[in-house]
């Protein structure tokens, strides 16, 4: 009487299976990013452009993310070379995310964003304005 139920639970498992083996081939993985939570939808950086803010975001910078994400934020600091997955490339990061996206790894952590948990949460270590100050420096990486 159950069996449709079987079937269609078996057909599931093994195109999960199927679609599993099938990701594993490929020599770029691919970054899922889910979309941020409401609260942080549409966020938009307030110091976009504004000099004085990005100077003060590139001390912070250096000071909180670069030994992971390295100088230029191409994700190749010391620090980082043991984690797997290697932290982000900063500068694909800021072109291919939205700014609330980055914003929202960096206040709750990788973890909270379904990423590596070696990404900290930097809530009540950075204020919020310290993180949107880093985050407008390193839009300005090349
Ligand atoms: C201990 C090492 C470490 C430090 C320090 C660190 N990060 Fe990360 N970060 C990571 C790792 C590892 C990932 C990759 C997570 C993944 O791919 O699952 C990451 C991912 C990110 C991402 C997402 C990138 C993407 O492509 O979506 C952003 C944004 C980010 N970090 C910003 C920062 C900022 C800003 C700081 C400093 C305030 C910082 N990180 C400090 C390790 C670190």
């Amino acid at each position: 009487m159950k069996k449709p139920f079987w079937i269609a639970l078996t057909v599931l498992m093994l195109s999960g299976l199927f679609l599993a083996a099938c990701g594993g081939g490929s020599s770029k993985p691919t970054i899922v990013r889910k979309d941020p939570p409401a609260e942080y939808a549409g966020k938009t950086n307030p110091y976009t452009g504004d000099q004085a803010a990005i100077d003060e975001g590139k001390a912070l910078y250096t000071q909180n993310c670069e030994s992971c994400h390295g100088t230029a934020g191409l994700g190749d600091g010391p620090a980082g070379a043991a984690l797997d997955p290697h932290p982000g490339n900063l500068q694909q990061a800021s072109k291919d995310a939205s700014e609330a996206y980055l914003f929202w790894v960096v206040n709750e952590g990788g973890a909270a964003a379904g990423r590596s948990a070696s990404m900290a949460s930097y809530k009540g270590i950075l204020t919020e304005d310290e993180i949107w100050k880093i985050l407008a420096y390193v839009k300005t990486l090349k």
